[in-house]
């Protein structure tokens, strides 16, 4: 399960930094992945507000890091995490580019009617602080994170929020940041912890796997965590599955291939489900593994395609009912 936290200062060793670090250090402690990124150290274009992500469902900006990296790591992650310093009452500009940019994310949900498969499980949480001590301080940041976080996907979960954090070094002494961060990230993260595991995995991990990952993750991802793979992935997932599924109104836009071994050591599968690549099917020895024998549709007419899609809908269904009852 992967965790991704905004890093939202300028201040490398600042204030947030240390509040976010303690966040993912306590959420490691409890087995997820996390990932920072640091908003001030990459290259956002700000949202040029074109209107071009209303109509085609990607940003107009194409070779940006927000393109490039933090759209896929948006879609992957299961719980997003936004740390900030408050700046006038709000977000500083790094990061409030980044949260703009999650407009071609709005657009795909509000305007192309797409549904992402993990909208309905993954979880965002705020973290915050800042000098001053005004009861409205937060109020902003709450505002513009709460709708952030429905853009992305993720449900608000909660927000940690200090006051009277000014010099660096003054988050390390707040007595209390400790046991509250371990509380709330035992709240928000062990649930999802608690899912059980099911690897799906084919050669390519770009059409099969991927449509049995999404079914299985807008079917039921609050009680399985699912996640695909390949033993020779190919470079991006197919364009005639994205189109198919889009069809069912499931969003695969961002998602990307992945090696088995490498998922299979992150994940620890409880189950992995293979379909059907004969001797190019990964077989690892000792876990509990099921065939699923689907037809390759790649390179094949549309419709093709979509039986496939219909097939393993069909498939994953009945698989979460034997699987949770
Ligand atoms: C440009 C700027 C604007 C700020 N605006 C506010 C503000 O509106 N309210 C407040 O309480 N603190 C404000 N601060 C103080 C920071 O929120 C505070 O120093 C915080 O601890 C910085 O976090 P960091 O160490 O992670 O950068 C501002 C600081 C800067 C540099």
């Amino acid at each position: 399960m992967l965790i991704l936290g905004f890093q939202g200062s300028p201040r490398k060793k600042g204030n947030t930094n240390y509040l976010l670090s303690v966040f993912m250090e306590a959420a490691e402690a409890l087995g997820a992945q996390t990932r920072i990124i640091e908003a001030a150290q990459k290259h956002i274009v700000p949202c040029l507000g074109c209107g071009f992500c209303e109509k085609k469902g990607i940003c107009i900006t194409k070779d940006d890091d927000m393109t490039l990296e933090i759209y896929p790591l948006l879609r992957e992650a299961e719980v997003v995490v936004l740390a900030t310093p408050i700046y006038f009452y709000n977000v500083p500009a790094q990061l409030k580019a980044l949260i703009d940019r999650s407009q071609t994310l709005w657009s795909r949900k509000y305007k192309l009617k797409l549904t992402d498969p993990a909208r309905h499980y993954r979880r965002g949480f705020l973290l915050a602080q800042g000098a001053t001590k005004g009861k409205n301080l937060f109020e902003g940041v709450e505002l513009t994170a709460k709708y952030f976080f429905d853009a992305v996907g993720a449900e608000y979960h909660g927000s940690l929020s200090y006051r009277h954090i000014e010099a660096v070094g003054d988050m390390e002494k707040h007595s209390a940041i400790h046991t509250d961060v371990k509380n709330s990230v035992d709240r928000l993260i062990s649930p999802l912890l608690d899912r059980k595991k099911i690897l799906f995995a084919c050669r390519e991990n770009a059409c099969r796997s991927q449509m049995a990952a999404a079914f299985a993750q807008y079917l039921a991802g609050d009680k399985i965590e699912a996640v695909c793979a390949g033993s020779e992935p190919a470079e991006k997932i197919n364009s005639d599955m994205v189109k198919v599924m889009a069809e069912k109104g499931i969003d695969m836009g961002f998602r990307k291939t992945r090696f088995l071994d490498k998922a299979v050591s992150e994940l620890q599968p409880d189950m992995i489900i293979t379909m059907g690549c004969g001797e190019a099917c990964p077989f690892i020895p000792g876990m509990q593994r099921l065939d699923w024998n689907l037809p390759d549709p790649a390179g094949k007419p549309l419709d093709v395609m979509r039986n496939v899609r219909d097939e393993i809908e069909k498939k994953v269904k009945a698989l979460v009912k034997s699987t949770l009852g």
